[in-house]
């Protein structure tokens, strides 16, 4: 079968992926394949914002110092400095395609400056009406909606190709010059995730099938404040939200974060899901609470307007009532291993966004970079990809995607889930991650071993999500120190001392 000729293809449709179509598109033709529709992405459901050094007190050496310490000395000092020297210049190219922010700047955890470029608490949704509209108003951009990828194509070790599953369309196979991973994260290997339901780590099962080096997945990020709630699962209360005073507090109405850490609510991410999850063990109860109601309810209304209707819809008045959260996984910090420019160990084979690990992240990700992230490397991956070889692959010699039977599809799923979620959350142990090594081992087996059937993209997920869990436990199993986000109560002991009363306001 032939295959359709592009210049570039992409995989993926979130920020990482159509920043990448968009300036690629200025020497080439771009096709976009997603799996969804287009606006189904990570960065629609982005609350907070990006950080960018661009306030009158501020500058990229301090958010670099801030994005080094919150990695925990695992960062790549290089992704670094470009990350956070081309951020100013990121948010006005966002402006350029249309997105509009608030006047002010917010603060977040780690961030030793206001920085935050936000539009109110639905940034994400925002930049992914602007950019997508872009790329829809471009002739050189062809998007593939409902198109499932189901392999990269190699030749002479070189990816220049894959083939997709498209709607009703069936089995179609394209060549390009370079082809972009920007398939997002790996969320649903947990049963709870602030992540939409495509995060089922496509991307990372492509790249790890052609071979490309995948690393440091076992730094998955657990956002400390998500709400606990019998009917709405995994919705994020931004960080925003404790950045303009939002506290703290146990069970027992104790502003605990005192015992823990001197930066309290705004220390960052992996210290405040530890305290969360220290204290709900502690006083044996199923969350904390996170208390706005001394704030100024129509500064409320207006700053955070999805939080406040989602509340509202829970029956929650986040004015007068404490908001009942829990951590629950948010971000994957590691992925396919990638250069300054996004290009993986394969040659052809480029990576950027969540699915990426480009190095600026380290052991723990500094909140809102990484919506920067996504524009930075993928702005460099575009113009990589100029030196990449004409593409002289037209004949494709392809098969039927095989996958499991649903029924299957969904154990294999739910099992994952729940050995994930016991084991390797934020506080891990030496017996639980042995057991989810054999245990995840064990249905990788039987995964291969199932009989095959139709094409199904919900059981073709499968298969990339055991990929995936099985890269963190063994990232897991094999770091030998406790640092960012990666806690292994067996090596060391956790100390909350004694009861101590709190300092501050009870
Ligand atoms: O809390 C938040 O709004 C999350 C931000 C981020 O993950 O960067």
């Amino acid at each position: 079968m032939k295959a359709e000729a592009f210049d570039y293809l992409v995989v993926g449709s979130g920020l990482a992926g159509l920043t990448f179509a968009i300036r690629a598109s200025e020497h080439g033709r771009v096709a976009v394949l997603t799996k969804a529709s287009i606006t189904d992405s990570n960065t629609s459901w982005a609350q907070g914002g990006i950080a960018a050094a661009v306030g009158e007190s501020d500058d990229w050496q301090l958010h670099e110092e801030d994005t080094l310490q919150a990695g925990g000395g695992v960062c790549d000092p290089a992704a670094v400095r470009k990350l956070v020297q081309e951020a100013p210049g990121a948010i006005e190219w966002l402006r350029s395609q249309g997105a509009r922010f608030d006047s002010f700047l917010g603060r977040e955890a780690g961030h030793s400056r206001n920085r935050i470029v936000h539009h109110a608490d639905r940034t994400g949704w925002e930049i992914e009406r602007a950019v997508s509209g872009a790329v829809r108003a471009n002739p050189n951009i062809i998007v593939y909606e409902n198109a499932f990828v189901t392999k990269l194509l190699l030749s002479d070790g070189r990816v220049c190709g894959l083939t997709s599953q498209i709607g009703e369309a069936g089995l179609r196979a394209f060549s390009a010059r370079a082809v972009l991973l920007a398939t997002g994260g790996a969320g649903k290997i947990y049963a709870r995730t602030t992540n939409p339901r495509i995060a089922t780590a496509d991307g990372i099962g492509l790249a790890e099938r052609v071979g490309a080096t995948i690393r440091d997945m076992e730094f998955m990020q657990f956002h400390p404040t998500v709400l606990y709630h019998p009917q709405i699962g995994g919705f994020l209360i931004t960080e925003a939200l404790r950045g303009a005073g939002a506290t703290l507090r146990n069970h027992r109405g104790q502003r605990f974060m005192y015992d823990y850490d001197p930066r309290l609510e705004l220390a960052p991410r992996d210290v405040v899901a530890r305290a969360i999850e220290a204290e709900i063990k502690h006083l044996a109860t199923w969350c904390v609470y996170l208390d706005a109601t001394h704030l100024d309810p129509d500064g409320l209304r207006e700053e955070f307007p999805t939080i406040w209707s989602h509340l509202r819809a829970g029956g929650i008045e986040m004015e007068k009532e404490w908001i009942p959260v829990t951590p629950a996984q948010h971000y994957s910090c590691g992925g396919v291993e990638t250069d300054l420019d996004g290009r993986s160990s394969v040659p052809g084979l480029y990576a950027s966004g969540e699915v990426a690990s480009s190095g600026v992240h380290g052991a723990n990700r500094l909140a809102s970079n990484s919506l920067l992230e996504a524009i930075v490397f993928s702005t460099a991956a575009a113009e990589a990809v100029r030196q990449e070889p004409q593409s002289d692959f037209e004949d494709v010699d392809y098969s039927q995607p095989k996958n499991v039977p649903e029924n299957e599809a969904i154990r294999l799923r739910h099992a994952l889930q729940n050995c994930m979620s016991q084991n390797l959350g934020v506080f891990r142990s030496n017996l639980g991650i042995a057991q989810a090594d054999a245990f995840v081992s064990r249905l990788l087996a039987e995964h291969a071993e199932l009989p095959t059937a139709p094409f199904s993209a919900y059981a073709s997920e499968a298969y990339n999500l055991l990929v995936a869990a099985r890269y963190v436990v063994q990232g897991a199993r094999s770091r030998k120190t406790n640092v960012g986000l990666h806690y292994n109560a067996d090596l060391v002991t956790l100390s909350r001392e004694t009861e101590v009363e709190p300092a501050g306001p009870a």
